[in-house]
């Protein structure tokens, strides 16, 4: 079988806690009561796609432990194929994250088993990557990991990446993307001084650097499609919602946005059904447990 869209990334537990502002340096806030949820940018992209109707496998890595365990529950849950999630070699990822009453995070992330995520273990998961259409990651892995996924990819696999958190790329790696998905935070580290003032304009330069396509998340201002193959960069708007909790949303829409273009859409019209995903998202807590049907997304 084949899977629509293969995830290469991490998995994390995430601590969250809401609070009315984030303190500065020596400073104590109260905040909420924990809430502890499935998280991590590849486990959140996967459970997006298999929640949409994708067929979906995660390769990656999580600790022997309860938040090993809770990943994996809810990876199964979604319908995501574990069999390339290995256990063991450190803790699970974690992510602490402040949630405050715009709905706005903040995220420090402790990668643990996410770090030992090896380019042997890439070798390994060869079988996998062969069954895939579109294969998606992130930066929550080793930057040698991505870059020997994107050396093993199958020669008729679309490689969708989201460079978060943002690291400098190797040329053959920004040359694979097809789409580089950025927000506006990466997108400005990536082009550096060369980054101009409009979203048209870091599609542009992005495009200059190499990837076949380009999409650059807006918030609620919705996204910028650039098809580096057909012209101008698209604007798509979001549906107006109320932001509860953002983290993850970028997640989803990735993950939607690779399900569609996998099925053929163009990359405007992917980006479409995207910001919907991304946008029914924001308003429920969490990142896995928020994510839509596609029904639902359509709905909005
Ligand atoms: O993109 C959101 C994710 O970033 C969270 O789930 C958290 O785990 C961090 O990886
Ligand atoms: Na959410």
């Amino acid at each position: 079988e084949p899977y629509d869209v293969l995830v290469v990334g991490s998995a994390n537990a995430d601590l969250v806690i809401g609070v009315e502002r984030r303190p500065g340096a020596g400073e104590t806030v109260l905040g909420s009561d924990l809430a502890t949820h499935p998280g991590g940018k590849g486990a959140n992209q996967a459970v997006a796609a298999a929640r949409l109707g994708a067929r979906t496998g995660l390769v990656g890595r999580v600790g022997e432990d309860a938040h090993g365990r809770l990943l994996l529950d809810s990876l199964r849950a979604a319908g995501v194929d574990t069999a390339g999630v290995l256990v063991g070699g450190a803790p699970t990822g974690v992510a602490v994250i402040t949630v405050d009453p715009s709905g706005d995070n903040s995220i420090v992330v402790s990668p643990g088993a996410n770090a030992r995520l090896s380019p042997g273990d890439i070798a390994a998961a060869g079988p996998l990557l062969a069954r895939a259409r579109v294969v998606s990651t992130q930066l929550e892995i080793p930057l040698d990991t991505v870059a020997a996924l994107v050396d093993a990819l199958p020669p008729d696999a679309r490689l969708v990446l989201n460079p978060s958190p943002p690291a400098p790329l190797p040329d053959r790696v920004l040359a694979a993307c097809d789409p580089l998905v950025v927000n506006e935070h990466e997108a400005r580290f990536i082009l550096g001084d060369a980054a101009g003032g409009t979203p048209e304009e870091w599609a542009r330069g992005l495009l200059g650097l190499g990837p076949r396509s380009v999409v650059i998340t807006l918030g609620a201002a919705g996204a910028l499609a650039a098809d580096g193959r057909t012209g101008e960069p698209v604007r798509v708007a979001s549906p107006a919602v109320t932001a509860v909790d953002t983290t993850g949303a970028g997640d989803a829409f990735t993950a939607a946005l690779a399900w569609r273009l996998g099925r053929g859409d163009d990359l405007a019209g992917a980006t479409g059904f995207a910001v919907r995903v991304g946008a029914a998202a924001v308003t429920a807590r969490g990142a896995q447990e928020s994510y839509p049907t596609a029904e639902r997304a359509v709905a909005l």
